[in-house]
């Protein structure tokens, strides 16, 4: 672990699920598939750190019972940042159903070969108001160099100063939660992994490739 802000999830089935998503013999059904079910299975992970609210229903037998509720899920934003993030998302949403969605279409630029020469392009941005009750998460499955994502942090913070910024990612490299941390010292991170490389076009070595082929063909 980097520091408290960075989460590795320690499930056993995120390890196997990871596992497919690793393996070049993985087709891209079983890429997207796999995909929304690490979503789902991050979002629950990420209800653990929601506050539990005690509260108190009256059963159709007309007793009491004791029961929960988690006032944060009323208060989930989602950016899906185009296009890799789309079935992350959609797992996402299996474990946050009342999250609204913001959207970042923006892509990498590599004028020449080296991790420091990679910029961004924005496309379109639209995200919904935000207010300091929020929790916002960013999805991308891949936190490879970090210029994306703080991007997409800097489109997040323009809007609003949510209650909390997460960054949910499948795999993330030391260098870009660095950056992210280093840029925007109050976001948290999720990922599944963080793998030891970057090679000179910024891809994630050994990493899975890259997510967003690979999810829609
Ligand atoms: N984006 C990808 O899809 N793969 C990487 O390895 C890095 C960024």
């Amino acid at each position: 672990m980097i520091d408290q802000r960075v989460k590795v999830i320690d499930h056993p089935l995120a390890k196997v699920i990871l596992t497919q998503l690793r393996d070049k013999n993985t087709k891209q059904i079983g890429f997207r598939k796999g995909l929304v079910k690490l979503g789902r299975l991050i979002g629950y992970e990420l209800i653990k750190t929601m506050e539990l609210e005690e509260i108190e229903v009256e059963t159709p037998l007309l007793v009491k019972a004791k029961g929960y509720r988690i006032p944060d899920l009323n208060h989930i934003i989602i950016i899906n940042v185009l296009r890799a993030a789309t079935p992350l998302v959609e797992g996402l949403l299996k474990a946050l159903p009342d999250a609204k969605q913001g959207i970042v279409a923006i892509k990498r630029i590599e004028e020449k070969p080296g991790i420091e020469n990679i910029t961004v392009q924005k496309f379109y941005v639209k995200i919904p108001s935000i207010s300091n009750e929020d929790i916002v998460i960013v999805a991308d499955p891949m936190l490879a160099t970090g210029s994306t994502i703080s991007a997409v942090i800097a489109e997040v913070l323009n809007v609003g100063k949510p209650k909390r910024l997460i960054v949910v990612s499948v795999i993330a490299t030391e260098y870009g939660i660095r950056k992210i941390l280093n840029n925007y010292p109050s976001t948290e991170i999720i990922t599944v992994a963080i793998d030891p490389e970057l090679n000179d076009h910024g891809y994630i070595i050994p990493g899975l490739g890259d997510a967003g082929d690979r999810a829609f063909g």
